[in-house]
């Protein structure tokens, strides 16, 4: 997959108004090319946004990880596909992920989430799994491969593996990106850009450490800097 550094980053608008995320729109610049859009901002006129941002030129993910019945999902992918998103995430379910599949158009391309980050193995047991997490991330990734999704939002540390079992075609975006130095929050698998890159990582998702910098525009550039360099 040949993309520019720039296109490689996603820029998680995890802000809680239209007008804070215009503002950092604004202030990042061409130096963004691509945003992700979640429930935070999108249950606060973050749908609409997406249509101003797609319309302006920008990339949009639409970060909603459906899950619902078949009928169901594959209504609500029409209506985002309306809106001009590139990306949109269902929960990796093979109902789910078929409905999606079969019913998205124009430039919507659907992603799996495949085990959320936040999950361990005793988490998953308490849901009724009896799958530790690398099990059901590799049982699910093959599910997504097999059914034809476009891509898996999975963590740096799983891409490894997980290109063992997609093809090329397939993107991998990975969130918990941390330059070295930035702090970790609330995310427990973290990995540089440079590194990320370097385990097959197309795409990175990062957050507060553009958000939170002082100078968000010159943290951006530093993140396209690095994957400018990784080697891939
Ligand atoms: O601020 P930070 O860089 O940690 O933001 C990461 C973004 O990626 C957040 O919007 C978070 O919801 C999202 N994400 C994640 N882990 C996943 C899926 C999405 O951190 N498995």
């Amino acid at each position: 997959m040949q993309l520019e550094p720039r296109d490689r980053l996603i820029v998680a608008l995890d802000l809680s108004s239209v007008e804070a995320a215009q503002a950092m729109v604004a202030k990042l610049g061409d130096t963004v090319s691509f945003y992700k859009i979640g429930y935070q901002l999108a249950f606060a006129g973050g749908i609409a946004f997406a249509h101003t941002l797609t319309a302006a030129g920008k990339r949009i993910f639409l970060d909603l990880k459906l899950h619902d019945i078949g009928n169901t999902v594959a209504q609500g992918v029409k209506s985002v596909a309306k809106s001009g998103a590139s990306f949109l995430t269902v929960h990796a379910y093979p109902q789910t992920m078929k409905a999606a599949v079969e019913a998205r158009e124009g430039n919507l391309r659907i992603l799996a989430v495949t085990v959320l980050t936040s999950y361990d193995d005793a988490d998953l047991a308490a849901a009724g799994y009896d799958f530790t997490v690398p099990e059901l991330v590799a049982e699910r990734a093959a599910q997504a491969r097999d059914i034809g999704v476009d891509g898996v939002v999975c963590s740096a540390e799983e891409a490894v593996k997980i290109r063992t079992i997609v093809d090329a075609k397939m993107a991998l975006v990975t969130p918990g990106i941390r330059p070295a130095g930035a702090e970790a929050g609330d995310q427990k698998r973290i990995m540089t850009p440079a590194k990320a890159i370097a385990a097959g990582a197309d795409y990175l998702v990062v957050g507060r450490p553009i958000l939170a910098a002082p100078d968000p525009k010159a943290a951006a550039q530093a993140i396209v800097a690095e994957i400018a360099r990784a080697k891939t």
